[in-house]
């Protein structure tokens, strides 16, 4: 059967994207940074993931304003790099799976999460930072990836409770999944920042830790934070920060801790990387 065996948290700042792109990862910058993503990296390639969920936002880049959808799956066979203002990013088109990707798209909405279903769409750095620094650099991403959209760009978002609720839904929909597949859950995005406005810069590193630390043992009580918590103590694109709970809500009730790190600053945000094992029994 197929098994969610981790999780993981991960930022997606697009300058990352442009660091390792532009050869600047041992600039005095970025050094600390990337130094931190080297245990992610080993301890991905010892999980040799055969599928990953990548829950992420787009940023404009597929979904034209006209179109919201709070939540979107991919179901194609691939999803190109999207064109952010300055050329595609140079890194492998992520490959789907159909067969899993319409299985779960099928579990979920007659577990009435209503999916917007996406035949077509290409993914920005909300997704391909995160694999980057993951997996990265890569010839090939080193399994498919099935792309989760879930919408952080335009208030309101889906609340934390609603995205953990999710994970549950994928939890379930994975172990009735027959075939012997290792997956690893994707969240992407945050932590604290504001990138517009007033507030432009603000950072929260306290209230981000404590994010981490209940993530790992106590996600029901981070569950419950009202999205207007987000706003006011991480900022504006704070928010992206429920998409971890996806990925949290789809491991089991108790995990293993096998990695975290913390930075300030990239860019505006406060960067954030989490690796959870999923040890525990599925409650
Ligand atoms: C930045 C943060 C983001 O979440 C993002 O999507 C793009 C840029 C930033 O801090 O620059
Ligand atoms: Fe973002």
């Amino acid at each position: 059967m197929a098994r969610i065996v981790a999780g993981v948290g991960c930022s997606h700042v697009h300058a990352i994207g442009d660091a390792i792109d532009l050869g600047k990862t041992e600039d005095e910058y970025w050094h600390r940074l990337f130094e931190g993503f080297k245990r992610s990296k080993e301890l991905m390639s010892e999980l040799r993931p055969d599928l990953l969920i990548g829950v992420f936002n787009d940023h404009g880049s597929a979904m034209p304003l006209q179109y919201i959808p709070t939540f979107s799956l991919g179901v194609a066979a691939e999803f190109k790099p999207a064109d952010e203002g300055w050329g595609a990013r140079q890194v492998p088109i992520v490959k789907g799976d159909p067969e899993f990707a319409w299985y779960l798209a099928e579990a979920l909405i007659l577990d009435e999460f209503d999916m917007t279903i996406i035949n077509e769409m290409v993914v920005d750095h909300g997704l391909t930072v995160p694999l980057s620094l993951m997996f990265g650099p890569a010839k090939e991403w080193p399994c498919p990836v099935i792309p989760l959209c879930v919408n952080a760009l335009t208030y309101p978002s889906p609340t934390g409770k609603r995205c953990f609720d999710l994970g549950r839904a994928i939890r379930k929909a994975v172990a009735a999944y027959a075939p012997d597949l290792r997956i690893v859950i994707l969240g992407t995005g945050g932590m604290s920042h504001q990138i517009h406005g007033e507030r432009s810069g603000l950072i929260n590193s306290v209230w981000d830790k404590r994010f981490l630390d209940r993530l790992s043992s106590d996600p029901l009580e981070l569950a419950s934070i009202p999205l207007l918590e987000y706003v006011r103590e991480t900022g504006a694109e704070g928010i992206e920060m429920v998409m971890w709970l996806i990925m949290r809500g789809a491991l089991n009730d108790e995990v293993e801790e096998a990695y975290r790190f913390y930075h300030v600053p990239a860019s505006n945000t406060a960067v954030g990387n989490i690796i959870l094992m999923n040890r525990g029994s599925s409650g």
